[in-house]
């Protein structure tokens, strides 16, 4: 008897009618009982409530179904079931910008493992995550959950974040592939992109991440790339996925992504999700009618077969549905403090000592926001905010003020409209800031120590952010203004604390405060992490995975964003009518700090900064050799020289010589190492091992990775702008790597 797990998978392809293979290749359909989920679709029968799609079984050759559910700040399920008062809550962790703003490879490993946990525990057969579009844009309305404007950081973060993850025998599907960097039109977005600026930009980071971990599955983007939908795109998902870099997982469409079902098929695109019927018989008929061959099906229900034997699912994997979530709140806690950026801290004015009592400012003081809207968004149990944080922290906190707060916030919720169906997956409208009377902000300043002031910001999927969003509004400036003056005349110190999911101006208003802190959304363990941070219980060592600039309007993307309106509607799935677009990249490689750094623009603060408590130097720097054969090691002694325990990331920044006007950025950031807690006096030597392809750049006229002849620099920083030691390295010969799918 042929069944999956004892006969060859070609034979249980054999073994299959046509119209079985079929209806592998779509899911059953959407969910519409997971809480805040979207409304559309039909009701599959849900095995794990609120995941996000699951695929048909195929009981006769032992095929089970697979559950799939989102995503990349923690597990989303729905929390409540029918008929049962248990909750079924996983945690929420803080949003991938944080994680990258880490920079640690290992914690980062951590995390993925304890999202598999839970997954697993949970009944789930592949996590849809991790997210690692690039921040192109400030503006990006999903930012939050992808990693970095740099492609080598977001492609190691993801690729360590996978690894973690399927050590517990979960499947990743790394998202969304590709340039799905923005959310406007989402549906059908075409995307001009160049040649070079595709291959070192926005496909980077997928291939670090495919190389590095082997994700079981990728998810294949929305959006169109030159003119054709990537998930009908053969040379993305066959020739550059698959054959250029050596995949060999599983290809999934995002959720009712593309138009032309037999050309997804026939692309490489094995799985069709969420699923429709007419998916089922689009299929049908273009077999039929000869439009597509059955090779095609069959390749792709044979990789759908080869992820079902991996799952936990086919294993009969007895999922508990009581994870271990103490030990994840532990971890989600740490590892949003590793994640907090420093940016300013004047005359040390962090962390409080215990000063005194605390002044919270701010609806986020009271109401932190854990993380962002839609699919990356996770059913948690609690978020700690930052008043409770920091009075378990043994802070004391102006109760008086916090009770305006409270009321402020209680009877402005009570005012909102509840959201049903897509409404409720998107972003809600902020709760403006209340106009504080002078007399209760002077006498805030009068009793307590300091200020602590918070600015939020959230964003999520269908939307990007409103260039208004990039400012503070008039209230949040009053507001700082009226604090920092009534607290600053008085010699006492106002702290602000940005709770955001994407990068915001702050060049015009942070000479009014004096420390300044990047807790970005940092889970529902927020408030206890940003609170670790201000009382000195964590040194913080995050540093910055994009630039800060000083405006939008320096960066090249803001004369284009978001592109232009070029004709009808063609959503095929109809859930939200769109109009579609195409926006062209004229930035090309000059995205975030490759574009600041190499055209000296001023900005607020550069890509990789991030303030300690203690102090380092970087010294001692060495290379294996003066001339670049086939790989080589640098090294450089980390020191901290400071008074406080601490951690600091080694930057390394390659300055490539060019040939033939072939411009380069001035700085690439080519590897990275964070220290371990170092004690004062104490030092540690990281090393770096550089590759060819580490000195190359995409040659679009040669379709191929090449590294120039000449000198190369090899700066070692902590931040793109703050290089403290280089060394200089020749590579003799200009060298061409071959293999690159044409395009
Ligand atoms: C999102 C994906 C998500 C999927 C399933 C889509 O709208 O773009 O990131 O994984 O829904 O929820």
């Amino acid at each position: 008897m042929t069944r999956l797990g004892q006969s060859s998978i070609e034979d249980v392809v054999a073994a299959m009618t046509l119209e079985e293979k079929v209806r592998l290749l779509r899911g059953k359909g959407v969910s519409i009982s997971g809480e805040g989920g979207p409304t559309v679709g039909v009701k599959m029968d849900e095995r794990v409530p609120g995941a996000a799609g699951s695929t048909f079984a195929l009981e006769r050759l032992g095929i089970p179904s697979l559950v799939m559910a989102d995503g990349p700040a923690g597990v989303r399920i729905a929390p409540q079931r029918e008929g049962s008062d248990v909750r079924f809550h996983a945690t929420a962790f803080p949003i991938a910008t944080l994680l990258a703003s880490t920079w640690d490879q290992a914690l980062v490993e951590d995390v993925g493992s304890a999202f598999g946990h839970e997954a697993k525990e949970y009944g789930i057969d592949v996590l849809l995550a991790p997210a690692l579009n690039l921040h192109r844009f400030p503006l990006g309305g999903r930012n939050f959950e992808y990693y970095a404007e740099d492609p080598l950081l977001s492609g190691k973060m993801a690729a360590a974040f996978v690894r973690g993850l399927q050590s517990q025998g979960v499947g990743a599907s790394i998202k969304h592939f590709v340039a799905n960097n923005h959310e406007w039109n989402r549906f059908a977005m075409d995307v001009k992109v160049d040649e070079r600026a595709l291959r070192e930009l926005y496909l980077r980071g997928f291939e670090i991440a495919v190389k590095e971990s082997q994700p079981w599955t990728v998810m294949s983007s929305y959006n169109k790339v030159n003119g054709e939908y990537t998930s009908e795109c053969a040379r993305l998902l066959t020739r550059i996925l698959r054959e250029e870099w050596g995949y060999d997982g599983l290809v999934v469409t995002d959720w009712f992504a593309g138009q032309d079902v037999a050309a997804q098929v026939r692309a490489g695109n094995d799985l069709l999700m969420p699923g429709t019927d007419a998916e089922e018989t689009e299929i049908g008929e273009a077999l039929a009618s000869g439009a597509l061959e059955e090779a095609s099906v069959d390749r792709n229900v044979a990789n759908l077969l080869r992820l079902a034997l991996k799952s936990p699912t086919f294993a009969a994997y007895a999922y508990g549905e009581r994870p271990d979530l103490a030990s994840s709140a532990v971890l989600a806690r740490r590892s949003a403090t590793e994640g907090m950026v420093l940016l300013k801290n004047d005359a040390g004015v962090l962390p409080f000592a215990g000063q005194g009592s605390l002044a919270l400012f701010g609806n986020h003081a009271y109401d932190l926001i854990a993380g962002g809207t839609g699919s990356g968004d996770v059913n948690k149990a609690y978020s700690v905010s930052l008043r409770e944080g920091l009075e378990a922290g043994g802070a004391k906190v102006d109760t008086d003020l916090a009770a305006q707060y409270q009321a402020h916030l209680d009877s402005e919720k009570a005012k909102q409209p509840k959201l049903t169906g897509l409404a409720a997956f998107m972003p809600k409208s902020p709760i403006v800031e209340m106009t504080l009377a002078s007399e209760l902000i002077e006498t805030a300043a009068d009793r307590n120590a300091a200020a602590i002031l918070v600015i939020g910001r959230t964003s999520g999927e269908f939307a990007d952010r409103e260039a208004s969003d990039f400012l503070l509004d008039n209230g949040e400036l009053s507001l700082l203004g009226r604090v920092s003056r009534a607290f600053r005349s008085r010699r006492k110190p106002i702290v602000c604390v940005l709770n955001i999911g994407g990068v915001v101006e702050v060049a015009s208003w942070r000479d009014k405060v004096d420390a300044l802190l990047v807790a970005w959304q940092p889970g529902q363990e927020g408030g206890h992490a940003v609170a670790d941070v201000l009382l000195g219980e964590v040194n913080p060592s995050g540093r910055l995975p994009d630039s800060f600039p000083m405006m939008l309007s320096d960066l090249l993307a803001a004369e284009n964003f978001p592109g232009v309106a070029t004709g009808e509607a063609t959503m095929r799935a109809g859930a939200v009518p769109v109009t579609p677009s195409e926006i062209e990249y004229r930035d090309g490689i000059w995205v975030g700090y490759r574009y600041l750094n190499t055209f000296d623009k001023e900005v607020a603060y550069p890509f990789g900064h991030g303030l300690s408590y203690a102090e380092f130097t970087m010294t001692d720097l060495d290379l294996s050799s003066e001339s670049f054969e086939d790989e080589l090691v640098a090294s450089v002694k980390v020191a901290n020289t400071g008074a406080h325990a601490g951690k600091e990331v080694a930057q390394v920044y390659i300055s490539a010589p060019s040939s033939d006007g072939f411009e380069k950025p001035s700085e690439e950031l080519r590897a990275f190492a964070k220290t371990r807690l170092l004690s004062p006096g104490e030092s540690q030597v990281l090393s770096f091992r550089l590759t060819l392809r580490d000195l190359a750049s995409f040659d679009a006229t040669r379709g191929s990775w090449v590294a120039d002849s000449g000198t190369y620099v090899l700066k070692v920083g902590a931040s793109s702008r703050d290089i403290r030691a280089s060394a200089r390295f020749r590579l003799a010969s200009t060298r061409v790597i071959g293999g690159a799918a044409k395009a």
